[in-house]
């Protein structure tokens, strides 16, 4: 259990990545992690798209958007009816991915600042599903920080 501890607490956002390709079967890893996800209902309400062609168009789609033109890949998770729900389910599906990808040594960016109607037309995606989330990776070529709120600033016993 200190490990999976260990893996959350040192796993952090990349956004610079080295000129280093992931291997075809890691990158099968960590879309199998996204396919063990839980779901409501066990709906598994996505579908993950491996953008390799389109890095820069999908990058320069949003303000927030260009760790994913630096990145070797990304994942678009879409899903299918956007509701509150599904948002949750492709949530769960994408901290999955990133962890094992962690665990992997593939640093990862999770990417929401980007133009959602540019890059579905850009991936094709039908009009009826919904792209959730981009996540970019690659090996990481810098070593950032990050802090946390501390538990007693988050935590209510009993009631609020
Ligand atoms: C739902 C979500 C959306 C995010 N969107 C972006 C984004 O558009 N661009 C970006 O550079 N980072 C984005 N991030 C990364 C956060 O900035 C990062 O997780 C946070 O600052 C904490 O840093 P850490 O992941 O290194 O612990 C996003 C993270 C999450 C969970």
């Amino acid at each position: 259990m200190n490990d999976l501890m260990d893996l959350l607490k040192e796993r952090r956002s990349i956004r610079e990545f080295k000129d280093k390709k992931v291997s075809k079967e890691d990158v099968r890893k960590i879309l199998e992690a996204g396919r063990w996800a839980p779901s409501s209902f066990n709906s598994q309400p996505w579908n993950f798209i491996v953008i390799r062609d389109w890095k820069k168009e999908v990058g320069e789609s949003g303000s927030w958007s260009s760790p994913v033109s630096r990145s070797d890949f990304s994942i678009a998770i879409v899903s299918d009816e956007e509701n509150e729900l599904n948002a949750v389910n492709a949530g769960i599906a994408g901290q999955n991915i990133v962890l094992e990808a962690w665990s992997l040594g593939v640093g990862s960016c999770w990417i929401r600042g980007f133009d959602e109607n540019k890059v579905k037309k850009i991936l094709s995606v039908p009009s009826d599903k919904h792209v959730v989330a981009l996540i970019a990776f690659g090996y990481p070529d810098e070593n950032p920080s990050s802090s946390r709120k501390r538990l007693e600033k988050l935590v209510h016993w009993s009631d609020w």
